[in-house]
């Protein structure tokens, strides 16, 4: 059956496969969690921005072979072809290229978006996601990349993670792009990016798969077998100079990467990365550094990616310009609080309820929460003709600290009973503040 309605012509319950329905307490955890996306931003002074969540589908369109351009969900409408963004960088390039020549650069923005992508499901993958990503415009130094790396660790600190548990593992496609110049792309270069999107796949196909890929003369790459064993060994080497050794020893790539490592020894987070230079990620824009952070036992899937994009403006036709960022989504980081036992329970919270016992009381009790409302205390005020045992059992459930009582006695003196729910304790208050 289709659609969203079954053949006895009831609807089906259920939000499409793959994508979530916020009751209460998940939205209750989703806003603790962006809280401190939100936070960790503004404490490195980043902006926020936002854009739509449907772009034209050719702001996404690239032939690199990825999988996520696969996975668009698209239509078409009058002629023009849109689809749901699977991440917001192709938005936030066409948004800095719409004003290029009017920013000052750098700029550093950040986002929380959903992001949608038709994905095979597992665990933390979802086809709908959102996405804490932080960007920097406009500087070519190292120093970006170390901030943003930086500020992923002060997001999993303020999460409650102890140090150890998430892990940063760092390598530069420059590196890779360099030795394979001088070496197996030398006569095409501009390979380079279709074969990125392939050996990222090293993991999951293993690599009998991607040497197959690499070598397929239809393919975009085209290399030779043994050509493409040579960079699938690459991808196992183990240290920086083990990767660069086929570079002179001033490559700007290399100087880049361990000038990364010290500047994250000044951030006090150097023992949490390392060199991996498997990580290559799976997108075709990333130029130099690329990361991606793992919880530190490997169970889950990437709690965050990403890297420089130097030339990703060219290519959509814009002015050269820099930038680096990450992407870092709230699924899987959800799975490993729920892990590691830190994932909050975020009960439900607010400061009072109010409550009349009758109607010829209701106009004091509205007076009443209109003047708590506006002191900035959260308020329910009980709506219809509800029992005090009700009432009271409700505004233990809303996890209410005071209950105010407006009984016809107390309004006949101008005053309220407040009682503490927390304590027990009871006292009366004028109903009028001074
Ligand atoms: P990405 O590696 O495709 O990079 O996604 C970044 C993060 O988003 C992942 O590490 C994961 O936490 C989350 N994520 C991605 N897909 C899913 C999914 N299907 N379900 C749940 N979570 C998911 C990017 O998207 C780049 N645009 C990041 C970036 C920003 N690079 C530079 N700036």
């Amino acid at each position: 059956m289709h659609g969203a309605v079954s053949g006895k012509g009831r609807a089906t319950l259920q939000p499409p496969r793959g994508t979530r329905d916020f009751y209460p307490d998940e939205y209750r955890f989703r806003e603790w969690l962006f809280g401190h996306f939100h936070a960790v931003a503004a404490s490195f002074g980043f902006e926020g921005v936002d854009a739509p969540v449907l772009e034209y589908e050719e702001l996404f369109t690239r032939k690199a072979g990825e999988e996520i351009t696969d996975q668009l969900f698209h239509f078409e409408l009058h002629d023009r072809r849109y689809a749901l963004r699977g991440e917001f960088t192709p938005s936030l390039a066409r948004m800095v290229m719409a004003r290029a020549g009017g920013l000052r650069l750098p700029l550093r923005w950040y986002t929380v978006a959903q992001c949608w992508r038709y994905e095979r499901m597992t665990r933390g993958r979802r086809r709908e996601h959102y996405q804490w990503n932080m960007d920097v415009w406009g500087e070519p130094d190292v120093t970006a990349d170390a901030e943003l790396i930086a500020a992923v660790f002060a997001l999993t600190d303020r999460l409650g993670l102890a140090p150890g548990v998430v892990r940063i593992g760092l390598n530069s496609r420059a590196l890779l792009e360099e030795t394979l110049r001088e070496g197996v792309l030398r006569s095409k270069p501009d390979a380079f990016p279709a074969l990125c999107v392939v050996i990222d796949k090293l993991d999951k196909i293993g690599a009998d798969a991607v040497v197959e890929q690499l070598t397929d003369a239809n393919g975009p790459v085209g290399l030779a077998e043994v050509e493409a064993r040579e960079v699938v060994d690459w991808l196992g080497t183990s240290d920086v100079d083990a990767a660069a050794s086929g570079l002179p020893a001033d490559s700007k790539a290399r100087r880049d990467l361990l000038r990364l490592f010290e500047l994250l020894e000044a951030y006090g987070v150097a023992d949490r990365t390392g060199f991996d230079a498997s990580i290559v990620r799976g997108l075709a824009y990333y130029t130099g550094i690329v990361f991606e952070a793992f919880d530190a036992g490997r169970k889950l899937r990437a709690i965050c990616g990403g890297g420089r994009y130097d030339r990703l403006l060219e290519t959509l036709g814009g002015p050269a310009l820099p930038a680096v960022g990450f992407g870092f989504g709230d699924s899987v980081i959800e799975e490993l609080l729920l892990d590691e036992g830190v994932r909050p329970d975020c009960p439900r919270a607010i400061d009072a309820v109010v409550f009349p016992f009758g109607e010829s009381e209701r106009p004091a009790a509205i007076a009443l929460a209109r003047r708590l409302r506006a002191g900035g205390a959260s308020v329910e005020l009980v709506l219809g003709q509800v029992k005090l045992k009700r009432a009271l059992a409700d505004a233990d459930r809303a996890g209410a600290r005071r209950i105010y009582l407006l009984g016809s006695d107390e309004l006949a003196r101008g005053e309220v009973l407040v009682r503490d729910l927390t304590s027990g304790d009871q006292h009366t208050e004028p109903l009028e503040a001074d």
